[in-house]
């Protein structure tokens, strides 16, 4: 079988500024030099982000790498906290300057850059304020996106506002993972709501300010399958599961509206955010011209089957997760692989979301331990990323040649970078980034076929 893609389709890979630049440079810290600098012991072996893949220091060898590896367009983001100092807006300009040099060689080597305003690195300066809860950072962010738009703008084609929204709100404020690690589902839909007004304020500076580029938010979809033999309460569960973690960022950022389902659901339970008359035309009128999405792994749900106790856990009063016999899991990470779902995204975007454009953003295998694939010439033999690739664009080429509008994919991660709470546990990279050895990098066979599959725009098997 032949899986050719359309000309131009864009083949690259992602990283983010906080998981590979390390804090050099930086005057001002984000939660997570915060966080890792005082609990260390609370990520894998102890490995905060201060130094991370030094891409602050690196970035032309990895960039060089990059090209070596066939990737034709590069998503990162810019850290808010390395350009301002604080909650006034002060600027770093060593900062500024890093990001410039950053872009700059990219382009040299032919390398599109496609940049992301914001990876889970609010900063400290905002988050004494409160971070997402406090309503006046939705336009702080928003000057901070102006000034970037100015500083950068003639070389950037693709903005995006947020990377994985739901995350910051789930991980931060529901099951205590990011700082500030709260539990409570009001301040979580608060803190969901307010990335949502952040983000249609940018996009509306954008526009009035008359940008070239485009403008579109990376969102993480997670879709939902109930079981085969589903009883209607299944189905309900399954449209609840969709509402909270897929549609609350889905709808408002291409429709311009939440599902009237949603607003009614937080009614009755008591977690509807604070918002002004005014937020909801900000919303309506500001939608994305694109969307990324990052897949990895579906939602399994159906009904509870006890009674639901828990009830700072709120989603879970909803659904309750399942696995089942022939479930097919990454053995090195523990997350479900279910490439058809990408299919489903396609159809999915194409049916309910007006064929908008979209790429893939993210998708990615990650691998514990990966240094025991290094054969005796140093390089690691990824066999297993190379099929999980193979299989998820197999799903894809169908759901674009079904109609689906989508112009790319990119592959998490261009190089093995740092991860929240995890560290450098599981390795996603095309390259190899050896910790012990001032990451020194090496391509890994997965970076030799990738260069092919873009050469070749496609692949046969
Ligand atoms: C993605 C995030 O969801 O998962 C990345 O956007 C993250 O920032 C990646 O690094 C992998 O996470 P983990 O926990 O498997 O290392």
């Amino acid at each position: 079988m032949q899986y050719y893609f359309k000309e131009n389709f864009m083949w690259g890979a992602a990283c983010s500024g906080p998981q590979t630049e390390g804090s050099k440079g930086k005057e001002a810290e984000s939660i997570w030099e915060y966080d890792c600098t005082r609990q260390a012991d609370k990520y894998f072996d102890g490995v905060g982000n201060i130094t991370a893949s030094n891409f602050y220091r690196d970035y032309e060898t990895y960039i060089q790498n990059m090209k070596k590896v066939g990737i034709r367009s590069y998503r990162t983001s810019i850290q808010w906290s390395r350009i301002m100092n604080d909650r006034d807006g002060s600027i770093n300009r060593e900062g500024v300057q890093f990001y410039h040099q950053v872009i700059d060689c990219l382009l040299k080597y032919g390398i599109e850059p496609m940049i992301c305003l914001f990876h889970f690195d609010t900063p400290m300066f905002w988050m004494e304020k409160g971070g997402f809860e406090n309503r006046d950072i939705t336009d702080a962010f928003a000057d901070y996106a102006e000034f970037c738009f100015r500083e950068y703008g003639d070389k950037i084609h693709y903005w995006s506002t947020f990377n994985e929204p739901v995350v910051v709100a789930e991980q931060g404020y529901l099951y205590q993972v990011h700082y500030p690690e709260v539990c409570d589902m009001k301040r979580a839909a608060q803190v969901a709501f307010h990335i949502q007004l952040a983000s249609a304020k940018v996009i509306k500076r954008f526009r009035d300010m008359e940008m070239s580029g485009e403008i579109g938010i990376i969102l993480n979809l997670t879709p939902t399958y109930v079981p085969e033999n589903a009883c209607a309460e299944d189905v309900e569960a399954g449209e609840r599961a969709n509402l909270l973690f897929n549609r609350c960022f889905l709808d408002p950022s291409v429709k311009g509206y939440y599902p009237e389902k949603l607003t009614a659901l937080a009614r009755e339970d008591g977690f509807l955010p604070e918002y002004q008359e005014q937020d909801i035309q900000i919303i309506r009128e500001n939608t994305v011209d694109y969307l990324g999405v990052n897949y990895y792994s579906p939602r399994r749900v159906r009904r509870r089957s006890t009674p639901w106790e828990e009830k700072k856990l709120m989603p879970e009063k909803y659904f309750e997760t399942y696995t089942f016999d022939g479930m097919k899991m990454n053995p090195y990470r523990g997350w479900e692989i279910y490439e058809e779902a990408l299919y489903d995204i396609a159809i999915n975007i194409r049916d309910h979301y007006g064929n908008i454009k979209w790429y893939v953003s993210e998708n990615g295998m990650g691998v514990e331990d990966e240094e025991r694939f290094r054969d005796d010439h140093g390089q690691i033999q990824d066999d297993y990323r190379i099929a999980f690739i193979k299989e998820h664009l197999r799903c894809l080429h169908r759901g674009i040649a079904e109609g689906s509008n989508c112009f790319g994919y990119h592959l998490w991660a261009a190089f093995d970078n740092w991860s929240w709470r995890n560290a450098y546990k599981n390795r996603y990279g095309l390259i190899s980034v050896d910790l012990k050895n001032d990451c020194a990098q090496s391509i890994k066979k997965s970076g030799e076929w990738f260069l092919e599959l873009s050469a070749n725009n496609g692949f046969e098997d």
